[in-house]
């Protein structure tokens, strides 16, 4: 017999929550990569400016914490009863890419919103004000975020890509039903 399909976590596969908020927060990292790319591929132009409206860079870019957060408070308030990581290497390389995942989700975005604090010269999001102009720079939070923000989001990129291939790889090499417990339907064993 299949096991039932649930809102929460279940040891036999991610629930309906689970699943939606992976979906969600994998298509905002994905959009913002592919857009960054599109425009050091293409350059700029006005028909890439039009797409790239649909979602800005820094608007997307706050979205996505705000989705680890819920991720991370979820994920807490199902502990014991999501499917467990394989053992061994294997197991403890998933988890470790899991936890790196969610916390350069939470520090790329914040070196740069402290990056437009630092330079002083104000934010306002649809007319609400979030930081007032200084007309002072903080240098050293500048240069961190300058010098951070761009590579550590390489290093998610790679991350999700390892992810994903891992992802494929059981279902197309190793054909078990590790990519179950997210996507489809768990396997009746529980694995
Ligand atoms: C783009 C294609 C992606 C595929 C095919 C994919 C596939 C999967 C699969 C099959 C699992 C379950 C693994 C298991 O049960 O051990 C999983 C879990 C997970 N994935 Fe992905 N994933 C993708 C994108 C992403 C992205 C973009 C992120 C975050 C930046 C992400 C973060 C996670 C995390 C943190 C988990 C652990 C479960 C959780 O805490 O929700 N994934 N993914
Ligand atoms: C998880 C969220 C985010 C991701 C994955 C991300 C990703 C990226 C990537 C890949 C680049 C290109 C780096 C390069 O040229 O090598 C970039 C640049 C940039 N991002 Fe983000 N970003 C995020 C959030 C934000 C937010 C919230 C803001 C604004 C508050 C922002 C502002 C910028 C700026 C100004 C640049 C150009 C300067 C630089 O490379 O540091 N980003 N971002």
């Amino acid at each position: 017999m299949r096991p039932e399909r649930t809102f929460r976590d279940t040891p036999a596969a991610y629930g309906r929550a689970t699943r939606a908020l992976h979906a969600v927060t994998a298509a905002l990292v994905l959009w913002q990569f592919s857009i960054v790319a599109l425009y050091k591929i293409f350059g700029e132009s006005p028909g890439l400016n039009a797409v790239a409206s649909f979602g800005p860079h820094g608007y997307v870019g706050l979205v996505i914490p705000a989705f680890a957060l819920a991720r991370i408070l979820w994920a807490l308030g199902n502990a014991g009863r999501r499917p467990a990581l394989r053992p061994g290497v294997a197991g403890a390389l998933a988890g470790a890419a899991h936890k790196t995942m969610y916390a350069l989700m939470l520090i790329v975005p914040t070196l740069a919103v402290a990056r437009v604090w630092a330079k002083g010269e104000g934010w306002t999001i649809g007319g609400v004000e979030i930081f007032a102009v200084t007309g002072t720079t903080v240098p050293f939070v500048v240069a961190l975020a300058d010098a951070l923000h761009g590579p550590l989001s390489w290093v998610l990129l790679a991350i999700v890509g390892g992810h994903a291939a891992a992802a494929l790889a059981h279902s197309l090499v190793w054909r078990d039903d590790l990519a179950g417990r997210m996507f489809g339907t768990p396997a009746a064993s529980g694995r």
